[in-house]
This record gives C-alpha cells, structure tokens and sequence, in this order.
C-alpha cells in the first residue's frame, strides 16, 4: 500500500520524505489555506519535497471552471494529480480531463455509488472519507470494502486512496481491504514507528553491549 501525506505543510514533508516511505502527498483547499501561500507556489514548493503524486484540488464549482483549472495545475508539474469534487459537474470534469489524459483524483466520496461513477468517468484515484463516516456513526472502513470489490468486479483501474485516516487502526484495516494507497496526516504517519517493545528491546541491547564494549576496560 502507498502511503500519502495529508497536509501541505512544509516542514511536516520534509520530515516524511526524509523516512523514505511517503509516496505522495494529498492537499486539499482547507489544508492549502492553512499555509497562506496562492495554490500553485505551494504545490511547485511540494514537488520539490516529494517525488510521486501530488493532489491539488480545483476550487470551482461548475465542470467547465474545474476543466480550466484542472488543465492549469496539471501544467505546474508531471507528478500534479488534479483534485475534483464527487459533484455531478466533478465527474463531469473529470470525465473531460482524463480524456485528455489528466489524471483526475475524485474527492469527498462517501458511498459506493460515488465509487461506481468516478470509476466510470475514468478517475486516477478515488478518495472515500473514513474518518468522516465515523464521526457521524457509520463504518468508514466497510466503504473501502464494499469499493474494493466492485472495483475488483469490473476490472476498474481507479486506484482506492483511504482518505480521513484518523489513526493507525484506519492504516492497518485500510491495508487488508488492499486499498491501494492511505493518506495521512504527518501524526498518524509518526504513530505507526510506535511500540513499546521496541524500545524495552532496543534500550537492553545497548545496555548489553556497552557492558562487555564500552566499560570493560581494554586490557592487553
Ligand atoms: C483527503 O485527500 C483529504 O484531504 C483528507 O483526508 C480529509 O481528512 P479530514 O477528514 O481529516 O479533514
């Protein structure tokens, strides 16, 4: 599974990128505002940071302004992926924009019929919000399943991207559902390092270590 960064955040992806397992980053215009910084400075600024995909996502609300946008940012850089709203006018941008060969990320899906209609106009990736789905009390996670197998159904090639990922548990049940990508916000990322054996077993090694190799003292 692909692990995406959620945030626009500067410092947060140079720290990602220096672990060498984040394979692309996901913003959003909440996230983007947060960093006061106009939408293309901020996502030329990312590509730098980050080499896969990087989701920037289109501001209006009818599909011939999103086309228009969607051709702008996708001319910023090779690794921009546009990022459209599940609306009827999204889709029917992002129908319009893969066309053209654009790959579209279809975002703020929330049922299995959103699912079923970005796939069919031709979507990148399509992002269902987990995190979203349980803060209003249903099972974010069994809508990636439900997405996984009628994606597997058809043969749909829109690659399933968890979205809203909360904590590590919303990792780990994204992965065996076989999403293809989770995106996550730097905090997540960091608690999936943490275990307290590690470092119960890590702290007696060196301990072990320093007492024949650094206070015996070297005779001879
Ligand atoms: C996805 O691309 C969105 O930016 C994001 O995952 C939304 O997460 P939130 O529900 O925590 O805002």
């Amino acid at each position: 599974m692909k692990i995406f960064l959620d945030t626009a955040n500067l410092d947060e992806l140079k720290k990602g990128a220096r672990l060498g397992v984040v394979d692309g980053v996901t913003t959003n215009p909440s996230l983007i505002a947060k960093e006061g910084r106009p939408l293309d400075e901020q996502v030329r600024m990312i590509c730098d940071i980050v080499d896969g995909d990087i989701s920037a996502e289109v501001v209006s609300t009818e599909a011939k302004g999103m086309v228009r946008e969607g051709r702008k940012l996708a001319a910023i850089h090779k690794n921009i992926v546009v990022k459209a709203p599940l609306t009827r006018d999204g889709i029917e941008a992002t129908a319009a924009l893969s066309k053209d060969g654009i790959r579209v990320n279809v975002t703020l899906c929330f049922s299995p019929t959103q699912a079923l209609l970005a796939a069919k106009a031709g979507a990148y990736i399509v992002s269902p919000f987990v995190g979203r789905l349980d803060d209003i009390g249903a099972v974010g996670m069994d809508l990636i399943r439900d997405i996984m197998r009628i994606y597997s159904n058809y043969g749909f090639k829109t690659q399933v991207l968890t979205a809203s990922v909360r904590s590590p548990v919303h990792v780990i049940e994204a992965s065996l559902a076989g999403s293809h990508i989770a995106t996550m916000p730097y905090k997540v990322l960091d608690q999936l390092f943490n275990h307290p054996l590690t470092d119960k077993g890590l702290d007696q090694f060196l301990k072990d270590w320093a007492k024949v190799f650094q206070e015996t003292p070297v005779t001879g």
